[in-house]
């Protein structure tokens, strides 16, 4: 695992940014592994402003796999995770909406959602490089402590700590929904390259159980110190807790 402490947020959006466009353009039909939440918007408006310039590369080819879904919201609501990648990345890049694949809570059986979700990672061929943010309780995706490190794409539920972070983006803790669909563990880590960023003084202490910490359930992304290539791009506060 290799730690890289940058000056500030803004350096950590710009290598992010560096590294997602070094592995488009180094393959045609790249696999990108997409986060949402907060900490990935700086990268991905870095990532549209370029492209907007004129200097980033051709995203004609590139497939996307979100890492979760909320389950329960109404279709096409604009808080689920389909609908914030198109609107914060997707879209603006011009990746066709059909090369964006996500969890699908819809299906009337969720648990073989899961599987088909699995089943369409294996036919892209895995995701090349893989974005992460991490929990305030150190999850990754929406894998909460306690989960199994070699989990799969399953339904879980969130913690009320989880459900407070998210509660900004939906108004009220009350509307935001109990059950996810989301990447396990074991899938994440079949991603060839791992990149976590974290900024923050809120993300210092599970930065720290992470990286520094025993590999164990109930530090989730402890679980990246298991993988071959991770990078974490980190901002002074979430590496206060470094040692
Ligand atoms: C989002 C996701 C979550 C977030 C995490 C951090 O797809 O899988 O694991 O990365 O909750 O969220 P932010 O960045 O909002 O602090």
């Amino acid at each position: 695992m290799e730690v890289v402490p940058l000056d500030s947020a803004d350096e950590v959006a710009a290598l992010a940014a560096d590294t997602i466009e070094a592995a488009v353009r180094a393959q045609p039909g790249t696999v990108l592994g997409l986060a949402t939440g907060s900490t990935p918007l700086a990268t991905y408006q870095e990532l549209i402003r370029r492209h907007r310039a004129g200097g980033g590369p051709s995203y004609d080819d590139v497939r996307c796999f979100t890492l979760d879904e909320y389950v329960g919201l109404p279709p096409g609501h604009p808080e689920s995770y389909r609908a914030t990648i198109a609107r914060e990345l997707t879209d603006p890049l011009g990746i066709a909406a059909e090369r964006v694949h996500g969890p699908d809570p819809a299906e009337a059986d969720l648990p073989s959602a899961g599987e088909r979700y699995e089943a369409e990672l294996r036919a892209a061929g895995g995701v090349d490089l893989q974005l992460l943010g991490i929990g305030s309780d150190g999850h990754l995706a929406f894998n909460e402590p306690g989960s199994s490190l070699g989990s799969l794409t399953r339904i879980k539920t969130l913690t009320d700590r989880t459900r407070r972070d998210n509660a900004r983006f939906f108004g009220s803790v009350d509307d935001v929904p109990r059950h996810v669909l989301t990447q396990g563990l074991g899938t994440i880590l079949r991603a060839r390259h791992l990149l976590l960023l974290a900024t923050g003084a809120g993300k210092a202490e599970a930065l720290a159980a992470a990286v520094e910490g025993p590999v164990s359930a109930s530090c989730p992304a402890s679980v990246l110190q298991l993988h071959p290539h991770v990078s974490v791009l980190v901002d002074p506060p979430a590496a206060s807790g470094l040692g």
